[in-house]
């Protein structure tokens, strides 16, 4: 091995029994992004359908849908050009988000905002595990990985700057929708 290549970190390199090779793992990577960045955009129509233009807050939310939008875009690209198989589960998380966005808009605005709080949690942390096993051999998923990371994150400073912190029954709210990403993080991986 030259020099060289002994510095660079390589994607599923070292390998221990058990953990994918580079191509499943990126097979699921892909799978489970593109399956989150459609869930969120449905996330925020549900919630634009209920808040509707009156809103103070509905031109925020398009303009985070319309970054979901472009995140999506570009997964979509991936799973076409890698030939990822999507997730099996679309039909469900095209009902499931778009109904958890609207089940929290009716509760109100700050609901909403601890909505995408809760959501953005969870995708950052999901992020930042993919973007520590890609190596420089996927230097550009990578920096894309930490690109829309950064959006997540300014999505989630969005919805705590709008009182999401004080929307009623937070830390239950919180709770049930975070375990409800992961749980959608787990399947849409696997299906
Ligand atoms: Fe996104
Ligand atoms: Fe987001």
């Amino acid at each position: 091995m030259s020099k060289d290549k002994s510095r660079k970190r390589r994607t599923a390199a070292p390998r221990q029994p058990g953990d994918l090779d580079k191509a499943a793992l990126i097979d699921r990577m892909l799978r489970v992004d593109h399956a989150g960045e459609y869930g969120a955009r449905r996330i925020y129509e549900g919630q634009l359908a209920v808040l509707g233009r009156r809103s103070g807050t509905s031109a925020t939310i398009r303009r985070m849908h319309a970054q979901e939008q472009e995140h999506l875009a570009h997964f979509e690209t991936l799973v076409v050009g890698r030939r990822v198989r999507p997730t099996a589960l679309q039909p469900l998380w095209h009902v499931a988000g778009f109904a958890l966005g609207a089940a929290t808009a009716l509760l109100g605005e700050r609901a909403a905002m601890a909505c995408t709080v809760a959501v953005e949690e969870v995708i950052e942390e999901h992020y930042a595990r993919q973007i520590a096993a890609l190596g420089d051999d996927e230097a550009d998923l990578r920096g894309k990985l930490t690109a829309f990371r950064e959006d997540e994150l300014q999505h989630r400073d969005v919805g705590l700057a709008h009182e999401a912190e004080q929307a009623p029954a937070y830390p239950a709210l919180s709770a049930a929708i975070k375990s409800g990403s992961r749980l959608a993080i787990w399947l849409s991986e696997r299906l």
